[in-house]
């Protein structure tokens, strides 16, 4: 179901800013935090998610060095907003959520089978000071029978915006892009 997805085009998905879900594992436990604050960093796989101590997520992903990012539909809003009001230390989140752990291959954190995206992640760099993740991407995933294609963005007060008009500049732009 789940098709490998080049590691060249993985900056594509986080450059514009998607809600995502970040999964990780601690021995069996899983679990999931929601992230807005991200960002794209070059044209490599490697980009900063912002997080601290006071999510369960953060003591995991600095014990283990390792995570899923993964880019939901905008028909999993009410559970990306859930998974990023409860926590992990008394939820089961997968379960309470109605999402499917799947196996990943270069980590040991899960995929989320209901996801459009699937990045699997190690810990480059942790900028303390400023609570700045860097991931990189080792291996992505696309999930193409997801029909809701759209993804969605936090303003930052509760509100939240899809995916909308496309505007195609790539001619435009081409000085500026990689070869895709
Ligand atoms: C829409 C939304 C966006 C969020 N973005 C972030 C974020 O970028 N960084 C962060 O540290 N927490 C963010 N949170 C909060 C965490 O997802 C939340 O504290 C979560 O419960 C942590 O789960 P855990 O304790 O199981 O790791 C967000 C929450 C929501 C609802």
């Amino acid at each position: 179901m789940l098709e490998e997805y080049p590691l060249d085009r993985v900056f594509t998905l986080i450059e514009p800013g998607p809600a995502l879900l970040v999964a990780t594992a601690e021995g069996r436990k899983k679990n999931i935090m929601t992230i807005t604050w991200s960002m794209a960093m070059s044209f490599a796989p490697t980009f900063g998610i912002v997080t601290g101590p006071w999510n369960h997520s953060f003591d995991v992903l600095m014990k283990t060095r390792e995570c899923v990012v993964a880019v939901p539909g905008v028909d999993l809003i009410d559970a990306v907003i859930g998974i990023g009001t409860c926590s992990g230390t008394d939820t089961d989140k997968f379960k309470k959520f109605s999402l499917t752990a799947e196996k990943a291959q270069s980590v040991k954190s899960p995929l989320i089978a209901e996801c459009l995206f699937n990045l699997e992640c190690q810990v480059a760099d942790y900028v303390d000071a400023h609570g700045i993740i860097i991931l990189e991407c080792v291996r992505a995933w696309e999930n193409r029978k997801r029909t809701e294609r759209r993804t969605f963005h936090a303003v930052g007060d509760g509100i939240f915006i899809a995916d909308g008009e496309k505007f195609d500049r790539r001619r435009e732009m081409a000085s500026k892009l990689p070869a895709l």
